[in-house]
């Protein structure tokens, strides 16, 4: 079954179409890459899917019923989540305050603090922080606050969860680590739609693949397709 169906999502700033008539479809249970050069628009689709932005023209459709247009918080309370590319954590909260904060905003306040809090720290455990539970957001390390991320949006149980670059600047050991982080996601039961730059990473973890590139799509599937396309190797991913 067809979780996003998005048709012909377009986003304007003044003379550049960041964002051109993009058609994009994500079956519950994928992994589904989003990859381009930078400025490809892969961010500010985001932002178009999340609420951030409002298309200048385009529909979504999220779990059968139309989206476009609708605030962050209301898409988030049907499911759909984000981290951010560039980390937006609380600094001053500690880790677990965090994913606390995601918890009690995904179920509209009705669970206990104690759940609530139970569940914080399955997820942190989920996402590998236990150890930093208690320290303030803003002293974890960047590859952490991006973990972090991950656990907030998930502690709003999301049917599709949108990641924006959870690998740059990570040595080869943490892109493993991240990899099983993305597999893990899956097979909870959450979808996944993810941005990336690490191409060995996105081609072993996707089932399918879109690039993007002055905002147009420019090529689609699977990660074998896309590594011998031409017209990506062209673009984006060279010799
Ligand atoms: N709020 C905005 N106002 C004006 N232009 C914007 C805005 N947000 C993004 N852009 C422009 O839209 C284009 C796409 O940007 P976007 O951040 O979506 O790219 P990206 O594919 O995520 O790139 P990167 O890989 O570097 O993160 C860029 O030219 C960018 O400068
Ligand atoms: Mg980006």
């Amino acid at each position: 079954m067809s979780l996003l169906e998005v048709e012909g999502i377009t986003k304007n700033f003044g003379g550049l179409a960041a964002v051109s008539h993009v058609d994009l479809r994500v079956d519950e249970g994928e992994v589904v890459g989003l990859i381009g050069p930078n400025g490809a628009g892969k961010t500010t689709l985001f932002n178009l899917l999340s609420g951030a932005l409002k298309p200048s023209s385009g529909a979504i459709r999220f779990r059968d019923e139309n989206i476009t247009g609708l605030k962050p918080h209301q898409i988030c309370h049907k499911g759909l989540a984000r981290t951010f590319q560039s980390v937006k954590v609380f600094g001053g909260m500690t880790a677990s305050q965090n994913v606390l904060a995601g918890a009690i905003f995904g179920d509209r306040g009705q669970m206990s603090p104690k759940q609530a809090g139970k569940e914080a720290a399955r997820l942190l455990e989920f996402v590998g922080l236990s150890a930093v539970a208690a320290a303030p957001a803003r002293d974890l390390t960047l590859a952490n606050q991006k973990r972090l991320e991950v656990a907030r949006a998930l502690a709003t149980k999301p049917n599709l969860l949108l990641i924006d670059e959870l690998m740059a600047g990570l040595n080869p050991t943490e892109v493993a680590q991240a990899m099983d982080l993305v597999a893990a996601i899956r097979k909870q039961g959450t979808t996944v739609l993810i941005i990336e730059h690490v191409m060995k990473a996105i081609m072993s973890i996707c089932d399918r693949i879109l690039v993007l590139h002055h905002g147009e799509k420019i090529a689609e599937g699977t990660p074998q397709e896309i590594a011998t396309s031409r017209t990506v190797v062209e673009v984006y991913l060279g010799e």
